[in-house]
């Protein structure tokens, strides 16, 4: 697979919510710029006929990308043949087999709740479909053993080189902007451990609830929606050791180890919660008991980050949408002769969602008498930037690099083995999750969680 780009792309769930939201405005774009595969394969539930599902296809463009250019649209459609069936049946594979016509090396996106992965992948190997290579969304597998059977049946089918497992954070260009601050600022290295930093915080906040993902979520929960995932991807990225060298290779090794050395979470560190009004969503069972929430503190066992704690939160229904990586400075118990207070602790503050960017609060002399020191924040926008307007959402650049057979933007196993891992007390449990109203910061008990300072608010 490495390096040929692959003559079809397969979406498996091409109907669905995922497909609506991010993948077919991702094929547009790339229809845009004449990056997308030469043949696509839309794999639906049976019902709409190729009149609903075009609509479908042109609605979710025009929603995501604001009114699109019909011409593009058309070409998109002209290429893409739709097949409607259950992907785990064996006359649907058949379908698409004849659909790739004598397309040899194939995409598959395998966009199915992880309960289907196994027995598609069965149905894929008993019409014996060409191998290209798979892309496997999150969450990958339910637990440790289900993610290492899945990937087993992967591998019968594909080479392990041609596994492509999905976090889509590693696609987002604000988390690479987070690797570019770390590595190549390497002043910032010096103060990049436990002698320098007190704490760092990752929130990943919503304000929308499961909407119409109700009966998906019930089998998931915050836990593994979120935090196995998108959250410890942040963990690795933050308490990673430099590289070896810059291939992207290096960096998922340096993940991988850092999250090896994570400790499992402590049932103490834990606030599970669930937002009122959650169990009479549709689809969802009314004494349900999964988490649309979680705050946790996890610790990170190295020479580097030991006693500094790491404080994630994932929510939805919550006050505000954001998703941010906080790092807090121990503060100075230095005073100048003309200030009166102590400093503050300096802060960096990445932004990682619609926004981008990072913001670095400093100190500094106030005006006047009152000389402070008071917070001053100097604002990375990358919206300012004369390039401004040129960025790919997360899936544009995952489905571009598995298309033009890039493999750096996946997740190594070794990483989904240590994120089961780390999570695993935090999976299944029975009790009731707390209530919390929407529109609130979760669970007051999660407020409680960092200790001193509490959680850092995300800015607006
Ligand atoms: C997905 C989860 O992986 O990430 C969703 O399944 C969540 O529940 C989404 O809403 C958040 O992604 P982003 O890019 O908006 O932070």
């Amino acid at each position: 697979m490495a390096n040929a780009s692959a003559d079809a792309l397969v979406l498996f769930g091409a109907t669905g919510d995922l497909a609506r939201r991010k993948l077919w405005p991702a094929l547009y774009r790339l229809s845009v710029s004449e990056q997308c595969a030469p043949l696509i394969v839309a794999v639906g539930l049976p019902g709409p006929g190729r009149a609903g599902f075009e609509k479908f296809v042109s609605a979710a463009v025009d929603d995501m990308c604001g009114p699109a250019d019909s011409a593009v649209v058309h070409r998109l459609l002209a290429r893409t043949c739709f097949v409607e069936g259950d992907t785990t049946w064996r006359g649907t594979m058949e379908e698409v087999a004849r659909a790739l016509r004598d397309a040899a090396r194939p995409v598959f996106f395998l966009g199915v709740p992880p309960s289907r992965a196994t027995a598609t992948i069965a149905a894929m190997g008993a019409v014996g479909l060409p191998s290209g290579a798979v892309l496997v969304e999150k969450p990958f597998g339910n637990d440790l053993d289900s993610a290492r059977m899945l990937n087993e049946s992967l591998l019968e089918v594909f080479a392990a080189d041609a596994v492509l497992r999905i976090d889509h954070y590693l696609g987002k260009e604000a988390v690479e902007n987070l690797l570019a601050f770390r590595f190549c600022n390497p002043f910032l290295e010096s103060v990049w451990d436990r002698t320098s930093v007190s704490r760092v915080q990752i929130t990943h906040c919503e304000v929308r609830g499961v909407d119409s993902r109700g009966s998906l979520y019930e089998g998931i929960g915050a836990v593994r929606d979120v935090v196995q995932s998108h959250l410890l991807q942040l963990v690795g990225i933050v308490a990673m050791e430099r590289p070896a060298d810059g291939t992207a290779g290096a960096f998922r090794e340096r993940i991988a180890d850092a999250l090896a050395a994570v400790r499992p979470v402590a049932p103490g560190h834990l606030v599970r919660g669930q937002y009122a009004g959650y169990r009479s969503e549709a689809g969802v069972a009314a004494d349900s008991t999964v988490e649309t929430f979680a705050a946790l503190r996890l610790d990170v066992d190295t020479e580097r980050w030991r006693g500094v704690p790491f404080l994630l939160r994932s929510g939805k229904g919550l006050a505000a949408t954001a998703i941010e990586v906080v790092v807090d400075f121990v503060p100075t118990e230095d005073r100048l002769w003309f200030t009166r207070q102590a400093p503050g602790p300096a802060r960096v503050r990445f932004r990682l969602g619609s926004r981008g960017g990072a913001v670095l609060t400093l100190n500094a002399r106030g005006p006047g008498v009152d000389a402070g020191p008071v917070p001053v924040d100097l604002d990375f926008d990358p919206r300012a930037l004369p390039s401004a307007g040129d960025e790919w959402e997360a899936y544009t650049h995952l489905l571009s690099d598995a298309i033009h057979g890039r493999t750096g933007r996946f997740v190594s196993m070794r990483t989904v083995e240590e994120s089961w891992r780390v999570v695993a007390p935090a999976l299944d449990l029975r009790d009731a999750p707390l209530e919390y109203p929407r529109g609130s910061w979760g669970p007051g008990k999660a407020a409680g969680l960092p200790g001193d300072g509490g959680w850092c608010a995300p800015l607006p």
